[in-house]
């Protein structure tokens, strides 16, 4: 049976990392420090659900090296995901963000140095092309002016996971994801936010003139990548990197279209400043995620907001009777 430390696994995309790789019959440990970055009760109850299904969760912080070494004991191979993932937040509080993600990338790398673990996949993003690149984003791009602390972050995140598998031997797969959302989605997002605002009769927030473009990839396509990822990983493997998106882009305000639609009555909007460090545009080229994972996202955005809203009407419901 494989066995597999998943590093934020009460968070958003680990909590559904979790429930995938349980489902596939492995032995899963989260690790999870309960950040405050949003509501720590939510990723509690996030956690007690996934230990109630069988996974290991333990609470602690990838920067601390006992801690990590405890959580790496036994496992065949970790799935990195703690970090401070908001790019905008990263602008007033660079600090967190750098400690989180570039120290705490080094602690795990160093962490499998010093233990028998040498498979490793690495949550890194689309920001890291930054202003230098023009959509669909190919791996190649130089990706050398991240326009935002997170970005600069990730971007140093990818350069440990190369460094750590030449000089130590180490199989590490760095994924590139484009904005997931779906289910559990993150509350500072532009989904999780809006869907959540819409059911509320609420206005939601929209910073610029909604001419942004993202390539939106919705979480189950996400957690294919990760564990094709995973299975193609080896000790000794060395560095590999992808791009994981949800294949199709759309614009905020096309996205706000597509909300309506899904919940079934208009958005109110609210205009605010465009947001320093946001991405022009992101999408995804991704023949390289196709020839190296087989991956094909299957999920289009109508299909997956209409998951998305069935899911918050329902988390709605249940708070509601409680
Ligand atoms: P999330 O905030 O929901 O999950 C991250 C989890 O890490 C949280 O549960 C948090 O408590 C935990 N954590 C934070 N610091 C920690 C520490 N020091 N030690 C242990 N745990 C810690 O975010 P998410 O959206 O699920 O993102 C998961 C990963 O994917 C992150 O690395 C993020 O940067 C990356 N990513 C996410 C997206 C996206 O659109 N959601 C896109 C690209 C990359
Ligand atoms: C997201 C995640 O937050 C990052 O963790 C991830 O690394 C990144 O995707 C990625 O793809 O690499 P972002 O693209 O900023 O970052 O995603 P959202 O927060 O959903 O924002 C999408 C767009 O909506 C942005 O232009 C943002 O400014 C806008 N937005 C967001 C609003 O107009 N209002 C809001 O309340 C939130």
């Amino acid at each position: 049976m494989e066995r597999i430390l998943v590093t934020g696994g009460a968070g958003f995309l680990g909590s559904h990392v979790c429930e995938r790789l349980l489902a596939r019959g492995a032995a899963v440990r989260a690790l999870d420090a309960f950040d405050p970055y949003y509501d720590p009760a939510r990723k509690r109850r996030t956690a007690a659900a996934l230990a109630a299904r069988g996974v290991e969760v333990r609470e602690g912080d990838v920067l601390d090296r006992e801690v990590l070494a405890a959580a790496l004991a036994g496992v065949d191979a970790v799935v990195h995901l703690a970090a401070r993932p908001g790019v905008r937040a990263s602008i007033d509080d660079p600090e967190t963000s750098l400690r989180i993600n570039v120290l705490g990338t080094l602690s795990v790398l160093e962490g499998l140095r010093r233990s028998e673990v040498q498979r490793l996949v690495f949550a890194s993003s689309s920001s890291v092309y930054g202003g230098d690149a023009e959509p669909p984003f190919r791996e190649d791009a130089p990706a050398n002016q991240p326009l935002s602390p997170y970005a600069a972050s990730k971007r140093a995140g990818e350069h440990l996971c190369a460094t750590y598998a030449t000089l130590h031997g180490l199989g590490v797969f760095a994924l590139r994801f484009f904005t997931i959302y779906g289910p559990r989605g993150r509350p500072d997002m532009a989904v999780g936010k809006f869907v959540d605002r819409a059911l509320a009769g609420e206005p939601v927030p929209l910073y610029g003139d909604g001419s942004v473009v993202r390539e939106f990839t919705y979480v189950d396509d996400a957690v294919e990548g990760v564990l094709a990822a995973l299975d193609r990983t080896a000790p000794g493997g060395g560095y590999a990197l992808c791009n994981v998106g949800g294949g199709a882009s759309a614009s905020v305000r096309e996205l706000i279209a597509a909300i309506e639609d899904a919940v079934g009555c208009p958005l109110r909007v609210e205009r605010r400043p465009p947001a320093a460090g946001d991405m022009p545009a992101t999408g995804a080229d991704l023949a390289r995620a196709r020839a190296l994972l087989g991956y094909a996202p299957r999920v289009s955005l109508a299909e997956g907001l209409a998951r998305t809203v069935a899911w918050a009407r329902a988390e709605r419901a249940a708070h509601a009777s409680e």
